[in-house]
């Protein structure tokens, strides 16, 4: 039995195999292929935070394999406060056959995952967000061909979707560039687990925009101010000036550029309309692969 809580845990060959798997999948519903390999199967939907992609993808997913699922708010059903993680886990463990959570912090699905006998998959933490970076590959690869070689930049803040997307492109051979404001980049502890279980060299940090994108096969942009964060968000106004993914950054990009954005965006800030809406952006491909990657795990974990 295993678990979904960080891409880091995955091997290369791995992930290959959820993308072709993904892939797969995603051709048979475009050729209306039935599959069924949840039938019988409950996944359980935990979200402690807000979702639209997370959970709809989750929902449809396992609809479209034959499964059913059951969306429980974190707060109604008391987690963390209304009894043990590890009493939760276990009773949980009894009743369903995996588990899909969204937590503030990683540490509540470190202590879920400690004690269940179900697979836990992690559907956003404030430390990563794996989901999102198996959609990200599985659109990059889709769009220029391979990751292997490929330069991503994110421009922005050092966070959970941005840690999660360094890992994928790292192990599938691609290299990822951060520019982010003084303050905001990679925490130490990620940098040298980075090193060394996916790559000394396939991640660096700058804090100029424009010298990021210069080579870049991907520009990809998430939120500066994350769920949970809500807090610092005048803060982080004043410090991410200057790192909207617009019209002039694009232009200083290679023509074949694409645009990631993992959604919701916060359109005039991060990000302009005009690249959203751009020729260059592909980030409602990129939603729609969270619903491909996710049903292939889910058929991998519960195989
Ligand atoms: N990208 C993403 O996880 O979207 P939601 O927060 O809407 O689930
Ligand atoms: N970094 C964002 C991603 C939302 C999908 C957050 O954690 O809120």
């Amino acid at each position: 039995m295993r678990h979904f809580l960080n891409l880091i845990d995955l091997t290369a060959d791995e992930v290959r195999h959820l993308l072709a798997e993904a892939a797969r999948l995603k051709e048979a519903r475009r050729r209306g292929i039935p599959t069924n390999a949840l039938a019988g199967k409950v996944v359980a939907l935990i979200f402690e935070k807000p979702s639209l992609r997370t959970r709809v993808s989750f929902e449809a997913g396992v609809a479209q394999l034959g499964g059913t699922s059951l969306f429980l708010p974190g707060n109604e059903i008391g987690l963390g406060w209304r009894e043990t993680l590890a009493d939760f886990s276990r009773t949980m463990s009894r009743f369903v056959d995996a588990m899909v959570f969204r937590v503030f912090k990683h540490s509540t699905l470190d202590g879920i995952a400690a004690h269940a006998t179900v697979p836990i998959i992690n559907g956003l933490s404030d430390w990563s967000h794996p989901c999102q970076a198996l959609a990200d590959v599985l659109t990059i690869q889709e769009h220029l061909g391979t990751v292997a070689a490929k330069t991503v930049a994110f421009i922005g803040d050092g966070n959970n979707v941005a840690r999660s997307l360094a890992v994928a492109v790292g192990r599938l051979g691609g290299r990822t560039v951060l520019a982010c404001p003084k303050g905001y980049a990679f925490d130490e502890p990620f940098k040298k687990d980075f090193a060394a279980r996916v790559s000394p060299d396939a991640l660096t940090e700058v804090h100029d925009p424009l010298a990021a994108v210069a080579n870049a096969d991907v520009i990809y942009t998430d939120v500066w101010t994350s769920m949970g964060q809500e807090a610092e968000r005048e803060e982080r106004l004043r410090r991410f000036e200057g790192f909207q993914v617009n019209g002039k950054l694009l232009a200083a990009a290679p023509k074949h550029c694409k645009v990631l954005h993992c959604l919701p965006a916060h359109r005039g800030e991060e990000i302009t309309d005009e690249v959203v809406d751009g020729p260059q952006s592909v980030v409602f491909d990129e939603a729609e692969n969270r619903l491909h990657a996710q049903k292939a795990l889910l058929e991998w974990l519960l195989k």
